[in-house]
């Protein structure tokens, strides 16, 4: 998996602000959102795009304009949420999917609670949308869910990034035959027992709607 750390004094700036334990709700939500949209920047660099003539004032010239089918930005509820309008600002035509997962916080392994995409992924460039990859398994089990409805190219965006859940995706597409892409602002230095990333910045969710 091509993992991208995005090394830029404005995302760690953020980000800082982010983990801070003394970040309120609202801060959290608005940092967030400004943040997934630099990433979205990097995350967008592959996007696919066709050439076209257009036509300025004074004479037509070359241009591109993004290929069809659309991406699909794909946000795993609940606090995938908190990343959508920050992504959806710089692709203001792809479509958006959800997926709602959890993770059982004794055992850590993701289950489906909800699904709304499209049947047919093929050749769609899908982005998901996951803050905090963790353990790997939410993650694992979602690409896997958009690969099983023919999606061909995945990227994975999150704020924060663990070791162990890089190398779990790594584990589990390693033989897949699709690219898998990582963005991310940070990638922090292990799990704790409970399976919250370390320093990390608490439980994403909580911290940006508040209630458990
Ligand atoms: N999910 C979170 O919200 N935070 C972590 O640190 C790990 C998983």
């Amino acid at each position: 998996m091509e993992t991208h750390v995005v090394d830029h004094p404005l995302v760690s700036h953020k980000l800082t602000t982010l983990r801070d334990v003394r970040t309120d709700s609202p801060t959290f939500r608005r940092l967030a959102d400004e943040l997934v949209t630099l990433l979205a920047y990097e995350a967008t660099r592959d996007v696919r795009v066709t050439e076209v003539t257009v036509e300025t004032p004074l004479t037509p010239t070359q241009g591109v304009r993004l290929s069809r089918p659309t991406p699909l930005v794909v946000p795993i509820l609940r606090a995938g949420l908190g990343m959508l309008d920050g992504m959806m600002r710089l692709l203001p035509t792809a479509e958006v999917g959800f997926l709602g997962m959890i993770r059982n916080e004794k055992t850590l392994e993701a289950s489906t609670y909800a699904t709304r995409l499209p049947d047919d992924l093929s050749g769609r460039q899908c982005f998901v949308l996951d803050p905090m990859l963790a353990t790997g398994g939410t993650l694992a089990a979602a690409i896997q869910f958009l690969f099983s409805r023919g999606a061909v190219d995945v990227t994975a965006l999150c704020l924060l990034a663990a070791p162990e859940g890089i190398a779990h995706l790594d584990s589990v597409f390693r033989d897949s035959g699709h690219p898998i892409k990582l963005v991310t602002a940070g990638l922090d230095e292990r799990l704790n027992d409970q399976g919250y990333i370390l320093p990390g910045l608490g439980d994403a969710g909580d911290r940006l709607y508040g209630v458990a």
